[in-house]
C-alpha cells in the first residue's frame, strides 16, 4: 500500500507467551489496532507472538524490510520478568533509538504509577518505519500511546526525508 501523510500503514504485535497460545485475550492489540485506525492510520498486520527473541526479531525485520509497514507498536514484554525480552530483540532491530520518545512515556507514566519506571520499552527506527514498544495491560498500553500519539505522523514525516523546517507546534 502506498503512504501519503495521515495515512501511514501501521501494525501492531503483542508479545505474550499466553496470547501466542491462546490462553488469553489480546485486549491491548485489539484496542490499539482500534484506536490508530481511528487516528487515520492503516492497519495491515496484527500478530501475537511469544516472548522470543528470535521471533520477534523475525516479525518486526519481516514487517519492515519486506511488507515496507510504516509503524509498528509493540505490546508486552518491557517489563522485569524473566520472559521479557522485547527491549533486547531490538538491539537487532532498531537501527536508530529515539530515547525521547521513550523517556516522554515512562515519566508521563510515572505521573500515574510508580511501577511506569519497569518499562523498559524502547522506540526507534528501522530503514524508514518507526517502531514503539508498548507495556502489556491495557491500561499501560493506553496510558503510553497517548503520550506519543501527538507526535507520530511529524516523526514519520521525518524518518521518510521530509526536509521542510520544523516548527513546534501545542
Ligand atoms: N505505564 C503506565 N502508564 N501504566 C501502567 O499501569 N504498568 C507498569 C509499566 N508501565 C504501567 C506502566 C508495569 S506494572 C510494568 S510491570 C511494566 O510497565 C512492564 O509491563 P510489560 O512487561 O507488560 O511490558
Amino acid at each position: 500500500m502506498r503512504s501519503t501523510p495521515g495515512h501511514y500503514t501501521f501494525a501492531v504485535v503483542t508479545m505474550s507467551d499466553k496470547g501466542a497460545r491462546g490462553e488469553r485475550e489480546d485486549t491491548s492489540g485489539a484496542y490499539l489496532k482500534e484506536t490508530l485506525s481511528a487516528e487515520g492510520y492503516v492497519c495491515v498486520d496484527y500478530l501475537v507472538i511469544p516472548d522470543q527473541v528470535d521471533v520477534i526479531v523475525k516479525s518486526l525485520v519481516e514487517l519492515v524490510d519486506k511488507k515496507g509497514v510504516d509503524l509498528i507498536v509493540t505490546t508486552g514484554g518491557t517489563g522485569v520478568s524473566p520472559t521479557d525480552v522485547t527491549p533486547e530483540a531490538m538491539d537487532r532491530v532498531f537501527e536508530k533509538d529515539i530515547p525521547g520518545m521513550a523517556e516522554a512515556m515512562r515519566s508521563a507514566s510515572l505521573a500515574k504509577t510508580s511501577r511506569a519506571m519497569l518499562s523498559r520499552g524502547r522506540v526507534g527506527i528501522r530503514k524508514t518505519s518507526l517502531i514503539v514498544n508498548l507495556p502489556g495491560s491495557l491500561k499501560a498500553s493506553r496510558e503510553n500511546l497517548d503520550v506519543v500519539l501527538p507526535v507520530l505522523e511529524h516523526a514519520l514525516e521525518k524518518i521518510k526525508g521530509e526536509t521542510s523546517d520544523c516548527g513546534a507546534v501545542e
